[in-house]
């Protein structure tokens, strides 16, 4: 039986400045002591999207009470927990440093463990945190910097199939809801606007869908809505139906592309039976609904984090750090913050492990 642990988690690689608390082992679930989140919309929100230096200067100012905060409300000490984990990368490395040098203050102060982890990796173990999702699973894998989809067979270990060859799902949200003027952040904004839009106003491209593997592509997609945001006149339900209608493309490609994954892995010599959705978009509804019903006609489980807990956020962190420490996985403090860190390298570069 594996030991219970108990887990500080830093997040910071982007906009959220966010710590929390969690107790458990693997497989999960595990239980969310705290999950304290500081969000810098209104700091980036005159720029219509993130600002690296910005970010970084508005982790550094709020970090260190988000971190108090986050141990007082799960009524835990430094001195009760077993490790502090950090996001290392991928991410805004401005960012990604603040956070995981704090982390490093923490453990030389206190002699607990630190875990520098992957932010991917700290995604796509929510589902083992929240529902104890079992190995091996299909990720799919879509938020503001990336849109991938892996095979998940262990912590760590990550094969995938297909990636996006230009924007990602949720960069592509962004972008859209900024060509339509409803602010930041995108995601959430479009998916309001097109309660009220009509989904079926305009045919906007369908990027990949009728070749062959898994990438995924959306700035074709993009650039077909921009054409009509500019030969159009943008009254309100016209941006509703082009949210509308936007959501339905981008919803549609991912989900075709899930399908054909999820063929692809059921056959495998150890059958994958389980799609995970992980990320910023997989908050999206629309997606879920589609996804859901995609995965019963294939026989297979669907497993969506709760919306607070796709978008960045400490408890994460917490949980695929206490996953790491279960196994050893230590980091020393000499580990370095990283702007690029494919998921699928991971296996054979756990960065700064001892074991
Ligand atoms: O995972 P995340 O919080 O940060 C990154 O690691 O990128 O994802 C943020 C992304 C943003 O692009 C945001 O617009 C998108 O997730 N997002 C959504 C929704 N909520 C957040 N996209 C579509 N529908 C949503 N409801
Ligand atoms: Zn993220």
């Amino acid at each position: 039986m594996a030991k219970t642990l108990t887990v500080l988690g830093i997040e910071t690689s982007c906009d959220e400045t966010a710590a929390a608390v969690v107790r458990g082992c693997a497989p999960g679930p595990g239980e969310i002591l705290s999950n304290v989140i500081a969000d810098q919309i209104a700091e980036h929100a005159p720029f219509g999207g993130v600002v690296p230096e910005i970010a970084a200067r508005a982790h550094v100012s709020v970090l260190d009470r988000v971190i108090e905060r986050a141990l007082s409300d799960a009524g835990v000490s430094l001195a009760q927990l077993d490790g502090i984990a950090a996001t290392a990368g991928p991410g805004l490395i401005g960012g990604v440093a603040v956070g995981l040098t704090m982390a490093k203050a923490l453990c030389l102060a206190s002699g607990k463990p630190l875990v520098a982890l992957n932010h991917l990796e700290a995604h796509a173990l929510t589902a083992r945190l929240t529902y104890g999702a079992a190995f091996p699973f299909l990720l799919l894998l879509v938020s503001g910097g990336h849109c991938q989809l892996l095979v998940c067979e262990g912590v760590g270990r990550f094969t995938r199939l297909g990636t996006t060859i230009d924007d990602a799902a949720g960069e592509a949200f962004d972008k859209t809801a900024k060509l339509l003027g409803l602010g930041f952040p995108g995601g959430p904004a479009i998916e309001k606007a097109a309660v009220s839009g009509n989904p079926r106003r305009f045919r906007f491209p369908r990027p990949l869908l009728d070749t062959e593997g898994f990438d995924f592509s959306f700035s074709g997609l993009k650039t077909a809505v921009r054409r009509v945001v500019d030969t159009t006149e943008l009254t309100d339900q016209m941006v509703c139906d082009i949210a509308a209608s936007f959501q339905a493309a981008a919803v549609e490609v991912l989900v075709e592309r899930s399908k054909k994954a999820m063929q692809a892995v059921s056959g495998r010599a150890i059958p994958v039976r389980r799609l995970v959705v992980a990320g910023g978009v997989a908050a999206n509804r629309l997606l879920s609904i589609s996804l859901s019903q995609a995965a019963a006609g294939l026989g297979f489980e669907l497993l969506v984090a709760p919306a607070a807990l796709c978008t960045d956020n400490g408890a994460m962190v917490a949980w695929a750090g206490l996953e790491r420490l279960g196994l050893g996985l230590v980091s020393g403090l000499d580990v370095s913050p990283r702007a690029r860190w494919p998921l699928d390298a991971s296996r054979a570069a756990i960065v700064g492990a001892k074991s």
